[in-house]
């Protein structure tokens, strides 16, 4: 895997955010991979500078969200659709209905989760996937326990998820966080061609520790990026400090 540490998280996005428009620029029609959550906002600020500067082009651009909460509909504040459409869909040019975060408020959603998987292959495939990652080492909302091969489906969110979910940076209370969501799996993530995954703070160190150093594991569902072949994390200082010389010699 490639590991890059960066002085700043400020750094970390510009550089993720070169890659996408490098990628854009050698396939206009590319097919993107987004995640929510407050790790990519500063990646999707510098997209849609670039955008207004007139460096990048989304407008044959695919996107594809990894989750949303079931049970929120698409207005509400704390939905993943309307994180993306307030933070970079409104602000670039986009066709709407390229974009696409799975229904929440779907009343068939084994159905819903079937059609997503068929909709990113009649795509193509994911050309890039941006990550975060839970403190629990989770991408998307795949839990430990998630199983390699898994797909996208409907999951239960773990009380960690909850309480991180609900610290006033989302929800106020854990009480109003929904309690199950729609996510890619594992196996759906490990099939995008490229992965970029960011993660600022020591409150994700022990997670990219984890998810580096031993083998991958379902108990931290990010390990099983070390058998992708092209993850790259782009990490700051405080993510980084808990990994061992050998590791971040990576860099
Ligand atoms: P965060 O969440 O970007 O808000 O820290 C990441 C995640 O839980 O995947």
């Amino acid at each position: 895997m490639d590991i890059r540490i960066f002085n700043t998280f400020e750094e970390a996005s510009r550089f993720a955010a070169d890659r996408v428009c490098e990628r854009i620029l050698a396939k206009p029609n590319l097919v993107l991979g987004l995640a929510t959550g407050e790790t990519p906002l500063q990646l999707y600020r510098e997209l849609v500078e670039r955008f207004g500067r007139g460096d990048v082009d989304f407008s044959k651009v695919t996107t594809f969200n990894l989750d949303e909460y079931l049970g929120l509909p698409p207005d509400h504040p704390q939905s993943y659709r309307y994180f993306m459409d307030r933070n970079l869909i409104s602000h670039i040019n986009i066709p709407r209905e390229r974009t696409h975060v799975l229904d929440g408020m779907t009343r068939d959603a084994e159905k819903t989760c079937r059609e997503y998987e068929a909709a990113i292959a009649e795509a193509g495939g994911i050309d890039i996937q941006i990550l975060g990652i839970g403190g629990s080492g989770h991408i998307a909302f795949n839990e430990p326990g998630s199983t390699f091969d898994s797909r996208t489906r409907v999951v239960d969110l773990s009380e960690d998820t909850i309480r991180a979910n609900s610290d006033g940076r989302f929800f106020k209370d854990p009480a109003e966080v929904p309690r199950q969501a729609l996510s890619m799996g594992l196996g759906t993530i490990m099939e995008a061609k490229e992965i970029l995954l960011l993660a600022s703070g020591k409150r994700k160190a022990n997670a990219i520790r984890t998810s580096l150093e031993g083998l991958p594991t379902p108990d931290v569902p990010a390990s099983i990026l070390q058998r992708h072949r092209a993850a790259h994390l782009f990490i700051d200082g405080a993510a980084a400090f808990r990994l061992t010389q050998t590791t971040s010699d990576h860099r």
